[in-house]
């Protein structure tokens, strides 16, 4: 089994690009280092990441990431155990969604309720999820 952590926060930054791109530098490392993988999505003003791996990595590694100042209102939306990584080869994808982006729209919801919508479940996150990932470029 592997844990994986999905998580939603709000990114207060005026200076995005140089920022983003010191966070991926720093997870790449850190994550590849403790068999980490997953998705890192900047929309809207928002980051969604999935964060997968063994669970005591996984969850030391969001304890520390929540109290990163570069974001804030961390919302876990999942934590959980699932049988493979969404994400197997990547030590963190990236993937900038823009705000036309029907799953933009979607994010604005969850930001604001600040939970995915009451009996949605599981497999609605994982379909936006693979929607930012495959249609959005890299
Ligand atoms: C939105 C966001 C996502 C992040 N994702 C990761 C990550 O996947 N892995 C990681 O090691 N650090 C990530 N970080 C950075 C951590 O908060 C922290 O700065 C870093 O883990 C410290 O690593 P260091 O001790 O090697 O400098 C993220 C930060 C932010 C704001």
């Amino acid at each position: 089994m592997v844990r994986q952590i999905v998580y939603i926060s709000s990114s207060p930054s005026r200076d995005e690009p140089k920022e983003i791109a010191a966070i991926l530098a720093a997870a790449r490392r850190n994550n590849a280092a403790e068999g980490i993988t997953g998705l890192l999505a900047f929309v809207d003003g928002s980051f969604l990441q999935v964060l997968e791996g063994e669970a005591g990595a996984v969850s030391r590694r969001f304890e520390i990431i929540r109290k990163d100042a570069r974001h804030s209102f961390v919302i876990k939306l999942l934590d959980r155990d699932i049988p493979e990584r969404m994400f197997p080869d990547w030590s963190m994808a990236w993937r900038a969604c823009p705000a036309d982006h029907p799953a933009a729209a979607e994010v604005r919801t969850i930001a604001r309720r600040g939970e995915i919508a009451p009996g949605a479940g599981d497999a609605a996150l994982e379909a936006l999820i693979a929607s930012v990932f495959r249609s959005v470029p890299a």
